[in-house]
């Protein structure tokens, strides 16, 4: 079970809500930052342990700078991602860009800012050689295990039919080629599941990685020194669900890494995450008000934020946690389902959920979209992207990205050649 809370009361939402009005997602400080401290905490065995923040997660400047603070890097997937470091400050080794199907001009950006760069694909060793005239002397692979990794995933599917990585023997021939043609130093990635909450499940894919090292090892007399685990750390967003315990996941990770690796004569690697999911999700609200009530065959409470909002009740039917402000202790005995105004019928943030009965006017928040939620907005009916805020750890509130206006919309159309 976990608690469903919000970072405010009805009353400090409302001074919120009079600067900046609904729509709107607010991030919680200090909740980003104790949960990411107790994170690295739990895994400060591990040699050179490092988070990788995924910036596609939550692209917000601010938010990456907070995470820097805390001495997380960032996982970037793309050239705007790749300048939002550059704009944060951060560089060299602290990034680590795991893109897939990635043009050229991508991979430059990257090598100029000194990222380790990720290869989702044996072929792009030959499309970086041919483009640059050589290889960066750091490379990291990103392994695709196949049916070795059991049950798929609802985000990703089954590894086997999934795009990214590479197989077994693509690994061996890749790292048997690179160490030939100038790389030095290597690295081993994964990322197959998402929204994770069995430990079990994460160690598992651990297990699979040091295996793959030990093989590396054997084939290639390459040590690999150093393995990002990937993201896909689960958020408990239902109140039933339980958040991954990170000590117990890190004492599981442990225990293969010392018997797989250590004990049987590897040499240490550094790990690393690149977790999105689990760093901002669970610290981030969606606050709308309703403003609709309409009673067909169902009845809905309309509200003013839409699935350009949050995407992901509509995506994968995912489980989003509702308070209404003011009525949190009030009886759960009407039954909506939410709404946005798209012209979808999956822009639902809830269906036939129990809640208290909602007034116009309401201030309705949506727990855990801190993560893959404002960043999957989109402009799809002309809806324009909301605001986003930082609530600091002393109360304050400061606006970290201004919500779209119609100019912005329309910033792409040049109307005097009508
Ligand atoms: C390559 C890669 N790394 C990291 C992540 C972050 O995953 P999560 O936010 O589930 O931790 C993703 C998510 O899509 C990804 O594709």
């Amino acid at each position: 079970m976990n608690e469903k809370k919000v970072p405010f009361t009805k009353e400090q939402l409302e001074k919120i809500i009079k600067k900046y009005p609904t729509p709107f997602h607010i991030y919680d400080e200090a909740g980003i930052v104790k949960n990411i401290r107790r994170f690295l905490k739990a895994f400060s065995w591990a040699p050179n342990f490092r988070e990788y923040f995924a910036v596609k997660a939550t692209p917000n400047p601010y938010i990456m700078k907070l995470l820097k603070k805390e001495g997380v890097g960032a996982d970037c997937s793309s050239l705007a991602e790749l300048v939002l470091c550059e704009k944060v400050g951060l560089s060299g080794e602290s990034i680590m860009f795991s893109s897939n199907d990635t043009p050229y001009v991508e991979y430059k950006k990257a090598m100029e800012l000194g990222a380790i760069i990720n290869l989702d694909d044996i072929t792009h060793i030959a499309y970086i050689e041919e483009n640059l005239g050589k290889l960066p002397e750091t490379l990291c692979f990103r392994y695709n295990p196949g049916s070795l990794k059991e049950g798929g995933n609802d985000i990703i599917g089954l590894p086997e039919e999934a795009k990214y990585g590479m197989m077994h023997d693509q690994i061996i021939e890749a790292i048997n080629y690179c160490k030939n043609h100038g790389v030095k130093k290597f690295g081993l990635h994964t990322m197959v599941v998402s929204n994770e909450l069995d430990i079990k499940g994460l160690i598992g894919t651990a297990r699979i990685m040091f295996n793959m090292a030990q093989d590396i090892k054997a084939k290639t007399g390459i040590e690999i020194s150093f393995m990002d685990l990937g993201g896909g750390i689960g958020v408990a967003y239902k109140p039933e669900d339980t958040p991954v315990d990170f000590e117990a996941l890190s004492a599981g990770i442990r225990k293969e890494y010392e018997e797989i690796l250590i004990s049987k004569g590897h040499s240490p690697i550094s790990l690393a995450f690149e977790c999105g999911r689990m760093v901002t999700g669970p610290y981030g609200y969606l606050v709308a008000t309703a403003i609709h009530e309409k009673n067909i065959y169902k009845h809905y409470i309309g509200l003013d934020a839409c699935m350009a909002n949050l995407m992901r009740p509509a995506l994968y039917g995912a489980y989003h946690h509702i308070t209404v402000m003011g009525k949190e202790n009030a009886p759960k005995d009407h039954v909506y389902d939410v709404t946005g105004s798209l012209c979808e019928n999956n822009d639902k943030f809830a269906i036939d959920r129990k809640l208290p009965k909602i007034d116009i006017g309401d201030r309705i928040v949506i727990h855990d979209a801190g993560a893959h939620g404002h960043a999957m907005g989109f402009n799809y009916n002309g809806k324009l992207r909301s605001a986003e805020l930082l609530l600091h750890a002393d109360g304050s509130v400061e606006q970290i990205r201004r919500a779209e206006t119609l100019d912005d919309l329309f910033a792409t159309l040049d109307f005097s050649k009508l």
